[in-house]
């Protein structure tokens, strides 16, 4: 009953989007593909000019300077964001930060978002983990010039839950997000609202990232190739774009909207005194019931919402969120369960950069009980309904499309393929409607395979997705094996050396082309990112 409301009501969205728009894509640069014929290119109708929204906001791009370390200000590149119609509290600045701003939406809000570049050079804004026309959502394809303007328009289809968004340009994804820019984007809907879960200043967004500093607190990318192929490690580790985060907080519960914003590092989040980390949702949003994890896996892109609960806390009380020490996180640590040590690669990769590797323990952030009282909510039992895509529904349920995530020399390919800006292979072509499986792999052959064994954060656009399974065999396994949250929906993976996931996924509403990638974002810049084609039965 519920899904069916739902359908319609996106039946009748589009409707509403495609009536009255004979434009075609006006302006856009010509699609072509190889082993896709000419006619196989869906028409789709995108109007933002005329979309009629609830809510606008521009969102620029700019470069700016923040002091984030004592002494001289860093130049960063930030986003600003303005509502220019709706409720003001839909945009939320975070002051004396690089980070941000954090979007609040509610589901079925219709949104239009005029993004400015005012930076130096292209860019485009993606959403990451919403469901929404390929023309909104920020495909390199779409990039703009300094001095002009994008916009977004979109209904908001996806569930309550934390998403972000961030620039998008082929090759300059790394550097751009690396500047500063990425924020959050909150959903909330009436399921949720119900559940009375901790919200206001109790509701905390933890934005992950590292960073390195040179002398005069100027942020430092990559040094080397090596770091390049690796994915940028940073000496740092800053929270909502600050070092040495602590959160000073009155006994009470909250919720921490946790986003690995990383290029390329990959937490394993714990509590240093022993409490168990409280998981209330994932990427795609709320669990069906909280999920109690001593550790927790969480790579570059995806998102936990903890439920931290401090109401039982004596004022003076602190404890420390971590970053455990795992293998398979690194190159080389395949051969033999360690680093490298010694060899060409540890001069090259580390010599330069100093940085922990990844998969060193690391101080994340310290929450301190104050004084003075904070709501306490109960966490509820039951947080949402999700319903399971049966493997029945999908059209390869038997023969999964598979996808091999691995190093080809130096170059990070999926199935032997680089990026190309609107190309699509046969077998990267899926049907409107339809479900399907696809098998995640990261498995490398060959002489150099082992050595070559790197973590890929597997993100797919346009959608969320569900885990059907997820294997693996390799040194170190026993170090991560506990840490992941696969019980939700999602829409990134993290894929650690030699890993093989099963994932289910239904492509409605939006024909189009869309992106999957690697979101360790040197991998991406690289080419570790495809293209795959929703096509229509009449195209
Ligand atoms: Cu965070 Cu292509 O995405
Ligand atoms: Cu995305
Ligand atoms: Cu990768």
């Amino acid at each position: 009953m519920k899904q069916n409301e739902h359908t319609l009501d996106r039946r009748a969205f589009l409707s509403r989007i495609t009536l009255g728009s004979g434009m075609v894509l006006a302006g856009l640069p010509l699609l072509s593909f190889t082993g896709c014929k000419r006619q196989d290119i869906p028409v789709t109708h995108y109007d933002p000019e005329n979309f009629q929204a609830d809510i606008e906001i521009d969102l620029t791009a700019a470069p700016d300077e923040t002091t984030i370390l004592p002494g001289n200000k860093t130049r960063v590149w930030r986003y600003t964001a303005e509502v220019r119609k709706g409720p003001q509290s839909t945009v939320q600045n975070l002051s004396g930060t690089f980070t941000g701003p954090v979007f609040r939406f509610k589901k079925g809000d219709k949104v239009k978002i005029y993004f400015h570049n005012n930076l130096p050079e292209k860019s485009v804004v993606h959403w990451h983990g919403l469901h929404v026309p390929q023309e909104a959502d920020g495909h390199p394809r779409f990039v703009i010039g300094t001095g002009k303007t994008y916009i977004s328009a979109f209904q908001i289809m996806n569930r309550a839950g934390t998403y972000w968004f961030h620039p998008h340009p082929h090759g300059k994804t790394g550097p751009q997000v690396y500047r500063g820019l990425a924020g959050l984007f909150l959903i909330t809907d009436d399921e949720e609202k119900a559940l009375g879960l901790p919200s206001g200043e109790q509701d905390i967004p933890v934005v992950i990232q590292d960073r390195t500093f040179d002398r005069d607190n100027q942020l430092v990318y990559l040094r080397s190739r090596m770091d390049r192929m690796t994915g940028f490690l940073g000496q740092q580790i800053l929270v909502n774009g600050k070092p040495n985060a602590a959160f000073d907080l009155a006994p009470g519960t909250y919720r921490f909207r946790v986003l690995n914003g990383s290029n390329s590092r990959i937490y394993k989040l714990a509590w240093d005194d022993g409490t168990p980390l409280t998981v209330i949702a994932t990427d795609g949003g709320l669990l069906e019931k909280p999920v109690q994890k001593s550790y927790l896996l969480l790579g570059p892109a995806e998102r936990v919402d903890l439920f931290v609960d401090l109401s039982q806390k004596k004022s003076g009380s602190e404890m420390t969120l971590k970053s455990l020490a795992f293998s398979g996180g690194s190159i080389g640590s395949m051969m033999g369960g360690g680093r490298m040590g010694g060899g060409m690669m540890e001069g090259s990769s580390r010599g330069s950069s100093s940085a922990p590797d990844n998969g060193d323990e690391l101080t994340i952030l310290k929450v301190r009980t104050g004084t003075g009282t904070a709501k306490a909510t109960p966490l509820p039992g039951r947080l949402a309904t999700i319903q399971r895509i049966p493997v029945g529904d999908a059209v390869n349920g038997n023969n999964p499309r598979t996808f091999r995530f691995s190093m080809q020399g130096m170059n990070p390919v999926i199935n032997g393929r680089s990026f190309q800006m609107t190309k699509v292979a046969e077998d990267e072509i899926v049907q409107l409607d339809t479900t399907e499986v696809w098998r995640l792999v990261n498995e490398n052959s060959g002489m150099m395979g082992g050595m070559m064994q790197m973590p890929h954060p597997v993100h797919i656009h346009g959608l969320s997705f569900q885990i059907l399974n997820r294997t693996a065999s390799s040194v170190g396994w026993n170090t991560i094996r506990d840490g992941f949250v696969d019980q939700g929906w999602k829409d990134t993976l993290l894929l650690m050396p030699r890993m093989k996931a099963d994932v289910i996924m239904r492509f409605e509403d939006y024909p189009g082309l869309f992106l999957y990638h690697c979101h360790n974002l040197e991998h991406e810049d690289l080419g570790m990112m495809r293209n795959y084609l929703v096509k229509t039965n009449n195209s």
